[in-house]
């Protein structure tokens, strides 16, 4: 059993597809993640996000780890337990940057069908319904409006203490949902046979028990 759940940034999707993963003792993988693992080694190395071949090397040579832990998952970068420097907006962007060029896309799709061959898998992203698990046994397709998608991301980044601005939170959000839905390679849409899941005024544990109902706890084996 695989599913994928795709949507854009602040849709709720990684939230609830780690609880949904957990419930149904299924690995979680949040793709995003490997994209902002990308642009943030390719920033310490000084190299330039839009050098193709560059950031191509880097996709190749990525090595990560999800790890399950009490508070969700760990994600180890080359050994090194990265999960809080990735979720800067910075290396959100430049995430959008990197996914965007399709040498790129092809190495991270390839591990990511690897890694979910096995089955017992949630992934979550943009293009998983689409793109690399195309016969996934699920699929959904999160959604919400985008000033709430804006509180919400406003809300972790002030929690971990970084000062922000709820405007400009919403406008790059607005920014990077057209970034990903306008490219030309794997662009954020929802596959015809996704259900939508719209997060607007749902709360994280409906969110999770609608999903689980939807998969039907009897197919998750
Ligand atoms: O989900 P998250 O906000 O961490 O993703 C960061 C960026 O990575 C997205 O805005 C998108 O450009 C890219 N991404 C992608 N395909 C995926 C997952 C993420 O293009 N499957």
């Amino acid at each position: 059993m695989i599913v994928a759940i795709d949507g854009p940034a602040g849709s709720g999707k990684s939230t609830v597809a780690k609880i949904v993963a957990e419930r149904l003792g299924f690995r979680y993988i949040n793709t995003g993640a490997m994209y902002r693992a990308v642009a943030w080694k390719a920033n310490n190395a000084g190299s330039l996000l839009k050098d193709e071949l560059a950031i191509a090397q880097v996709a190749e040579e990525l090595n990560i780890e999800f790890i399950p832990n009490p508070d969700g998952q760990k994600i180890i970068v080359d050994g090194v337990d990265v999960g809080s420097q990735l979720k800067s907006e910075e290396v959100g962007n430049g995430a959008a940057t990197v996914a965007s060029q399709p040498q790129v896309r092809k190495i991270l799709t390839d591990l990511q069908r690897k890694m979910g061959q096995d089955g017992k898998i949630v992934m979550e992203g943009r293009d998983i319904g689409t793109q690399v698990f195309p016969n996934a046994d699920k699929k959904f397709f999160f959604q919400a409006d985008p000033e709430e998608r804006g509180r919400r991301r406003y809300q972790e980044l002030s929690t971990k203490g970084e000062s922000v601005d709820l405007h400009e939170i919403i406008d790059q959000i607005r920014k990077r949902d057209l970034e990903d839905m306008n490219r030309s390679v794997a662009p954020l849409v929802q596959a015809e046979d996704a259900l939508l899941v719209d997060t607007t005024h749902l709360g994280i544990e409906e969110a999770v028990v609608r999903v689980i109902e939807l998969i039907g706890p009897e197919d998750a084996k």
